[in-house]
């Protein structure tokens, strides 16, 4: 099962290239910008990896996402993330990255996009997986922040598919967020963002209603309303979910408890995704592979699973087809 999972063709649809800096790469980038860190190895770090809730998990992801310096290091960390996932046959990332979270230590967009963009192209040429990026607005600051980061990022709208909205989520529900968001619709760009993670169900209906979202990312609060789980089925809404990352920070006490199947079952389209993958113990295949043992999917399941995935994405339809003739051969063989 496990092999048939990481031969799978699969897409990522909820996955922060900041969540996928692992503690060597810390430290490597530390040392080379002359960073201290309070660890005292990668032992360490790793020991410190023990969340309590979103917020437990969100201060030592911004703490360590300040080793980012340079162009070099946000392609180290884009290249990294890439080359891993093409032994994991990935076949299509659409990439959350926290454009305020450099800006606000004074780095420019242009150092983060020109890395980005690099990593990106030699990925694409090299492996055949194509990305896409989306900018997401950190919901601790304010509506006026995410609509200056919007302004900061128009020269480089030609490369960001979507914007999205992620960060501490209880008490930032999304209407705060509606001009971004309307700014961004008029400069062509999709939306998605976080909703239903630690925040209520209403968060959800916001994410839709006010911003705009065409996916939800986690999204397992809708099960709390039933109106809502059958308006989800009924408009084809996506979910991204992330099983690992929802253990880690206490949704769900045990992988045994998630509502992916139940709502799968319920007509939802559910995805599954890594989120943060350093930081939660598992990338896409890992979290493909414990989702199938703690909750009995079948083969059949992951495919279904793997083809929403592709469905979900914001690749036009010939594109979609050919990943869907991928998967058919790949189910069938
Ligand atoms: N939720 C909210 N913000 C985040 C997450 C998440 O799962 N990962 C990185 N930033
Ligand atoms: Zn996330």
């Amino acid at each position: 099962m496990e092999a048939f999972i990481r031969g799978l063709p699969k897409v990522e649809l909820h996955l922060h290239i900041e969540g996928t800096l692992e503690p060597e790469m810390m430290f490597e980038l530390a040392a080379r910008n002359g960073i201290e860190l309070p660890f005292a190895d990668v032992e360490a770090v790793r020991a410190a990896y023990e969340f309590t809730d979103l917020q437990s998990f969100l201060d030592i992801y911004y703490q360590g996402a300040a080793v980012l310096q340079t162009e070099q290091d946000f392609y180290d960390l884009m290249w990294a993330y890439l080359e891993r996932m093409a032994g994991e046959n990935l076949r299509h990332a659409e990439i959350f990255f926290d454009p305020q979270t450099h800006t606000e230590r004074g780095i420019p967009f242009e150092v983060f996009m020109g890395g980005f963009a690099r990593a990106r192209a030699d990925a694409e040429e090299r492996f055949g997986i194509s990305t896409m990026l989306i900018m997401c607005f950190l919901r601790h600051l304010s509506g006026d922040d995410a609509v200056a980061t919007m302004r900061e990022a128009m020269p480089f709208a030609g490369q960001i598919t979507a914007v999205g909205l992620d960060s501490g989520e209880r008490g930032n529900p999304p209407e705060r967020f509606a001009e971004a968001y309307a700014m961004a619709s008029a400069a062509g760009l999709r939306a998605v963002a976080h909703a239903g993670e630690e925040g209520p169900p209403a968060y959800i209906t916001g994410a839709l209603d006010v911003l705009g979202a065409e996916r939800i990312d986690h999204g397992v609060a809708c099960e709390q309303d039933d109106a809502l789980v059958a308006r989800l089925a009924d408009e084809g809404i996506p979910l991204t979910m992330c099983p690992l990352s929802n253990v880690k920070l206490r949704v769900f006490g045990r992988l045994e408890e998630h509502n992916l199947k139940r709502l799968m079952d319920r007509g939802v389209k559910v995805t599954v995704n890594s989120d943060d993958p350093a930081y939660f113990g598992g990338y896409l295949s890992e979290n493909y592979a414990a989702l199938q043992r703690a909750l009995g999917l079948t083969r059949d399941d992951l495919v279904a699973l793997a083809r929403n995935g592709i469905e979900a994405t914001f690749l036009d339809g010939g594109a979609k087809q050919r990943l869907l003739g991928e998967l058919d051969d790949y189910s069938a063989a």
